[in-house]
């Protein structure tokens, strides 16, 4: 047995839990009745069809959205707490989340991530240059570490995205779609490279992806969202497209709606006809 060192979390440490969740944006019920938690070292794959609320998911465990009812609790804190400082990232779409007026390079981008609130003053200049360092070899960008980010290519910067995220030592790292607009070969990569955080550098990771096929070889967990969680197990057992169809049409009937009460012009589209 593994001693158990003060200050470490144990293994099966519930790192999320989301209990009776709902959430409405603009008076529409969004989410509904959410209820699932994730343990220290889990890699959460979240899918579902476009406008089903997985992003909304995510803005409501960061705490920009506020739950409508139920709760979200994060390392026993509820979002926002100051004592989540540094411990949970969020790594969105490459090309949404840079920013494009600005020059900076790869390296001075990763820097970024050692600052918040709490550590600003308090790490040293080598300490913070060793964390840039570990971070951009993890995300195997050493080579164009001092390019101009602009200079880049899709899979690239989504890479250099990630290594902001591990420069900041987050423990959580939340990623919405972090596959658009890479190639295949980028995206089995980076997917390798996530999977390795969990393994070796005991990170937990909830990843929103329209890509199935992708997120299903590499997740150990899914959880496909429509509204509220309609699939909930292990990657293996995951429905296909087929068997999810009945599911959705069963939730349907289930809660009496066909969706009228949050009708949206794309909600009934699959995000792939549309990318
Ligand atoms: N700011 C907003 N105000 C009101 N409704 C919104 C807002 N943003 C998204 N929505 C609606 O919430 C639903 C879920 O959106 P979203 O969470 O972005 O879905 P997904 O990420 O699964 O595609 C959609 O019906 C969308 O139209
Ligand atoms: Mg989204």
């Amino acid at each position: 047995m593994k001693p158990l060192v003060v200050g470490t979390l144990s293994e099966d440490e519930v790192i999320l839990e989301v209990k009776d969740l709902s959430v409405k944006r603009s008076g529409n019920l969004i989410l509904k009745d959410i209820n699932f938690s994730i343990k220290r070292g889990e890699f959460v794959g979240l899918v579902g069809p476009n406008g089903s609320g997985k992003s909304t998911l995510l803005l409501t465990l960061l705490g920009v959205l506020r739950s409508h009812q139920g709760s979200v609790t994060l390392y026993g804190h509820p979002p926002l707490s100051n004592r989540l400082i540094g411990k949970i990232g969020w790594v969105a779409q490459a090309a949404a989340n840079l920013p494009k007026d600005i020059r900076i390079t790869i390296r001075e981008l990763v820097r970024l991530g050692t600052i918040n609130g709490k550590n600003m003053f308090r790490i040293s200049d080598g300490g913070r240059r060793k964390r840039v360092d570990k971070a951009i070899q993890m995300v195997g960008l050493e080579d164009v570490q001092h390019r101009d980010i602009a200079r880049l290519s899709g899979g690239q910067r989504q890479r250099a995205i990630i290594a902001r995220a591990l420069a900041s030592e987050s423990e959580f790292i939340l990623l919405d779609e972090p596959l658009v607009g890479i190639d295949r070969e980028s995206r089995n990569s980076l997917l390798k490279l996530l999977d390795q955080l969990c393994h070796d550098e005991g990170k937990t990771i909830l990843m929103v992806s329209h890509d199935l096929t992708a997120i299903r070889q590499t997740a150990h967990r899914m959880i496909f969202l429509e509204q509220t969680i309609r699939f909930d197990g292990i990657s293996d057992e995951f429905p296909d497209l087929v068997q999810l169809a009945n599911l959705r049409g069963i939730g349907a009937v289930h809660d009496g709606t066909d969706h009228a009460d949050h009708h949206h012009h794309h909600h009934h589209h699959h995000q792939k006809e549309e990318e």
